[in-house]
C-alpha cells in the first residue's frame, strides 16, 4: 500500500484506514479488504441508490492538461461520477478522489483512465513500429515502464492496447496496433496487457489495460475513420478476433466497446460481440467501456429514435461504462420506472464495475504519492529501453550495393528534411504525456556519431506538407557538396492516429520533387522514413539506393537511427503490414484468399490489373539486414497427422556474413483445400533471433490443433487434407514442405 506524503490528504488516509479496520470489526462487507472483490460488490451494491448505481457507470472527460472540471468535485461527493479521462497528477488526482473516498456516502473511489499507448513520458516508437520488432516480450516491458510511468500520474488505467487488425493504410489508426495479421497481433495483444498489469493489477506501478475497439473497427471502409465495417463471421472470428481472444486470454481488465456500425449494429450496442462472443464464447469477466460518445452516437447511426433508446440499447447490450456523454445517468431512472429495463441490468453493469475497482485495490489504495512525479519518471531504465525498442523497430527497406553503413569517418553529410530536426515528430500519434524537448532528433544523432573532422550540413528542406521553389534550391544547394545526403521524409505525426485518415498514400507535399532535386546532385541518397502507415514508396524504391523506414520511433529515435545508419547497430525490424505499390491496390494484404483465377501477368482474364503488378511492393514480414541469413534444412517430425496431432518443424538459419545480426524466421502455412476456401498462406509462428558471424543455429516450431485449425460456418476444425509449410523471412517465398492431416 503507497504512503501518503501530503499533508491535505493525510488525514484522508487515517480517515480511511480507521474506516477499513473498522469494517474488520463488523463494518460493511464491503470495506474488507480479505473479501472476495465479487462480495465486496455485492455487498456495495445492496446499499447503492439508482443514482449512485448509474454515477458508477458514468465516466467523464477532464481537460487534457490533467484538470478535472468544476462539477466533478460535486458529483463526486455525490457518488455520481466513477471514473475520469484525462484527470491526472497528483495533486488533481488526490483532490478529486477525496470528494469520492471521504465525502461520499459510500466512499467508492474514482478510476483515473488515460491513453497511454506508447509510453506516458518516456514515449516509446508507435504501437505499428514496436510490431515492426517481432519480438513481444520487449513489448511487454514498453508496456511495462509505461504502466509504472502512468501510475506516477495517478492514473489506474490505460486505454491500451489497441489491437484491431488493420489491412487499410488510408486509415489512420493502423499506427495504434500491431498491422495486418492476426497470428502476430494476438502475440502483441497479449504481451502488452501482461506489460501494463502485470500479475495482478492492484499492484503499484501496475494499471488496467482496455482491449479496443471491440470489434472490428480497423475494417472502417475506405480507410476512413469512424466509418462502418461490414465484415464476415468467418472473417470476423479467424482475423479481426485473435487479438483480443489473446488479450481477454492473458486477463485483461477491460473493454472499449467501439464506434463503428458492424454489419448493421453499432459495436457499442452489439450484444452478439459483447455478450455473446467477449462474455459468452471468452468468458471475459472484465466491463466493457464504451468509447468517447460513442452511446450518443447511436442516434447519428440511425440505431436509437432518441437517447433513452441509446441508453437502453447500449446497456442491454452489455455496454457497462458510457464515456463522456451521459445518457445512461439521464435517462435510465425514467427507463427503470416505466419498466423498460430491469433492475437486474443495470446491477450487472455495476457490479461489473465496482468488481473491477475491488480488484484493481484503490478502495484500499486511492491516493497517489506526489514524489512518484519527480521520481519514476524518464527513469535511466526506461530511456535504456525506449532506445532499445527503437532499436528493434528499425525496417531496411532497400541498401542497394550495400550503401549502409555509412563510414562515420565521411568527409562531408547532408542532412536534408524538416523531420529530421523536428522533436515533436518522434512522438508520433497519442504520446500522452511525452514532451518533444525528451526527444532527440536525426540531426543531433547524426552530429553524435560522425567523427570529429566530419562536415555536417543542414537545410529543412521543404516542410512536410507543402513548400516553395527556393526551398527546393536550398536543400540541393546544401546537398550538393557532401559525400552523402541523408533525407528524412514521410509524415508529420499527426497525420497518423484518430481522424487522420488519407485519401493518398504518397509523399505529402513537394517531398518527392525534394528527393528528385536530391538525386540530380549525383550523391547517394539515403532516405529515413517517418511515418504511421504504409506509404507508396514506387518512386524511392526505384530510384534512391536506400530506404529505412523508422516509423515515429519515439524519444531516443534520433540516436537509435543514426547508430543504424552508421553502422554501430544492425537493423532486423520486418513489416508487420504490406506496403502497397499503389493506393489502386488496396486493401492489400498478404493471407488473402486464393481466386479461381490467380494472377498472372501474362494471362489477361486474370485477377490482376491492366496498370500495375499485383504483388505489393514489400511483402508483409519483409525486411533487410546489413548481414546475409540463410535458411537450411526445413523437416517435419511427421509428415502426417490426424487433426487433434501436432507436428514439430525445424528449420537452420545461418548468418552468413561478418556482422553479427537478427533475423526473424517465419513459419507459414497454407491450408490447401477447405469446408471453405484458405487464405494462401497463414503466419502461424516466428522467432527473431541474433547471429553471430558465421554462427548457425536450428529453430523449433509446433504446430498443433490452434495452429492448423480455423473457424468456419460449423465451427472450429483442424480439416484433414494436405497443408503447405513454409519457413520463411517475409511472406514471400522461402522453404515449403507438406503435411498431411489425415481423419483420424
Ligand atoms: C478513441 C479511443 C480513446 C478515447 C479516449 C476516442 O476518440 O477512439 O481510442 O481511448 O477517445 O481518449
Amino acid at each position: 500500500m503507497k504512503k501518503l506524503l501530503i499533508s491535505s490528504v493525510c488525514l484522508a488516509c487515517f480517515v480511511f484506514s480507521v474506516r477499513a479496520s473498522a469494517s474488520a470489526a463488523g463494518a460493511p462487507l464491503y470495506k474488507n479488504s480479505k473479501a472476495s472483490p465479487r462480495e465486496r460488490a455485492a455487498d456495495l451494491l445492496g446499499r447503492m441508490t439508482v443514482e449512485e448505481k448509474l454515477g458508477q457507470l458514468q465516466q467523464l472527460d477532464g481537460f487534457s492538461e490533467g484538470g478535472y472540471r468544476e462539477e466533478h468535485l460535486k458529483m463526486a461527493r455525490e457518488g455520481r461520477l466513477g471514473s475520469t479521462l484525462n484527470v491526472r497528477f497528483a495533486g488533481n488526482v488526490n483532490k478529486l478522489q477525496k470528494e469520492a473516498v471521504e465525502h461520499s456516502r459510500l466512499g467508492i473511489p474514482l478510476l483515473f483512465a488515460f491513453d497511454v499507448i506508447h509510453g506516458y513520458r518516456t514515449i516509446f516508437p508507435i504501437p505499428l513500429a514496436e510490431a515492426a520488432q517481432w519480438k513481444p516480450e520487449l513489448a511487454e516491458k514498453s508496456a511495462a515502464a509505461a504502466a509504472a510511468e502512468a501510475y506516477a500520474a495517478g492514473l489506474k488505467w490505460t486505454f491500451a492496447p489497441m489491437v484491431d487488425i488493420a489491412r487499410d493504410p488510408r486509415w489512420g489508426r493502423i499506427a495504434e496496433g500491431a498491422g495486418e495479421d492476426p497470428y502476430l497481433g494476438a502475440a502483441m495483444a497479449a504481451a502488452r496487457v501482461r506489460g501494463f498489469q502485470g500479475d495482478d493489477f492492484a499492484a503499484p506501478g501496475k494499471v488496467m489495460a482496455c482491449v479496443k475497439h471491440w470489434a472490428g473497427y480497423g475494417a472502417a471502409e475506405a480507410g476512413r475513420d469512424y466509418n462502418s465495417t461490414d465484415i464476415s463471421q468467418t472473417s470476423l472470428r479467424n482475423i479481426y478476433y485473435p487479438p483480443f481472444k489473446a488479450a481477454a486470454a492473458a486477463g485483461a481488465a477491460t473493454v472499449m466497446s467501439a464506434f463503428n456500425d458492424l454489419n448493421g449494429v453499432p459495436s457499442s450496442a452489439n450484444k452478439s460481440t459483447i455478450d455473446g462472443v467477449l462474455r459468452g464464447d471468452w468468458k471475459f469477466d472484465g466491463f466493457v467501456v464504451s468509447d468517447y460518445t460513442s452511446v450518443q452516437e447511436l442516434l447519428a447511426h440511425g440505431l436509437a429514435e432518441d437517447g433513452e433508446d441509446a441508453a437502453l440499447k447500449a446497456l442491454r447490450a452489455g455496454v457497462d461504462m458510457e464515456m463522456v456523454s451521459t445518457l445512461y445517468r439521464d435517462k435510465i431512472p425514467a427507463a427503470l420506472s416505466g419498466k423498460k429495463i430491469s433492475l437486474t441490468t443495470l446491477d450487472r453493469s455495476v457490479r461489473r464495475v465496482l468488481e473491477a475497482k475491488f480488484r484493481a485495490g484503490i478502495f484500499e489504495d486511492p491516493y497517489i504519492d506526489p514524489k512518484l512525479e519527480t521520481t519514476a519518471l524518464k527513469t535511466p531504465r526506461a530511456l535504456e529501453l525506449a532506445e532499445e525498442a527503437a532499436l528493434k523497430s528499425l525496417v531496411l527497406l532497400k541498401n542497394e550495393g550495400g550503401l549502409l553503413p555509412l563510414d562515420p569517418a565521411v568527409k562531408k553529410v547532408a542532412v536534408i528534411g524538416v523531420l529530421a530536426g523536428s522533436r515533436a515528430d518522434m512522438l508520433g500519434s497519442w504520446f500522452a504525456d511525452g514532451k518533444p524537448e525528451d526527444a532527440d532528433t536525426l540531426l543531433e544523432g547524426v552530429r553524435a556519431m560522425v567523427s570529429s573532422g566530419t562536415i555536417v550540413v543542414y537545410s529543412s528542406g521543404c516542410p512536410v506538407n507543402g513548400g516553395t521553389d527556393e526551398d527546393l534550391e536550398k536543400a540541393a544547394a546544401a546537398a550538393s557538396g557532401a559525400d552523402v545526403i541523408i533525407v528524412a521524409a514521410g509524415e508529420s505525426a499527426e497525420m497518423s492516429g484518430e481522424a487522420a485518415s488519407r485519401a493518398f498514400l504518397s509523399l505529402p507535399g513537394r517531398q518527392l520533387e525534394l528527393l528528385e532535386r536530391l538525386k540530380k546532385t549525383g550523391k547517394p541518397v539515403v532516405v529515413v522514413l517517418f511515418n504511421g502507415r504504409p506509404l507508396e514508396l514506387g518512386w524511392l524504391d526505384a530510384n534512391v539506393p536506400a530506404i529505412l523506414e523508422a516509423w515515429y520511433p519515439g524519444v531516443r529515435g534520433g540516436r537509435a537511427v543514426a547508430r543504424t545508419i552508421f553502422g554501430l547497430e544492425n537493423p532486423g525490424g520486418k513489416l508487420p503490414v504490406t506496403f502497397p505499390r499503389t493506393l489502386g491496390q488496396v486493401p492489400l494484404y498478404y493471407n488473402h484468399r486464393s481466386t479461381g483465377r490467380p494472377p498472372s501477368p501474362s494471362e489477361k482474364y486474370t485477377s490482376r490489373y491492366i496498370d500495375s503488378p499485383t504483388e505489393p511492393l514489400y511483402p508483409f514480414g519483409y525486411g533487410l539486414s546489413y548481414s546475409s541469413f540463410a535458411l537450411s534444412g526445413l523437416s517435419l517430425s511427421s509428415g502426417e497427422i490426424t487433426p487433434d496431432g501436432a507436428v514439430k518443424v525445424s528449420v537452420d538459419i545461418a548468418n552468413l556474413s561478418s556482422r553479427a545480426g537478427d533475423e526473424v524466421v517465419q513459419l507459414y502455412i497454407r491450408d490447401a483445400a477447405g469446408s471453405e476456401t484458405r487464405p494462401v498462406r497463414e503466419l502461424k509462428g516466428f522467432k527473431r533471433v541474433t547471429l553471430a558471424p558465421g554462427e548457425k543455429k536450428m529453430l523449433e516450431f509446433e504446430l498443433g490443433p490452434a495452429e492448423l485449425g480455423y473457424y468456419y460456418s460449423g465451427g472450429f476444425a483442424v480439416e484433414p487434407g494436405v497443408f503447405k509449410i513454409y519457413v520463411s523471412t517475409s511472406s514471400a517465398g522461402g522453404l515449403e514442405a507438406v503435411l498431411r492431416v489425415s481423419a483420424r
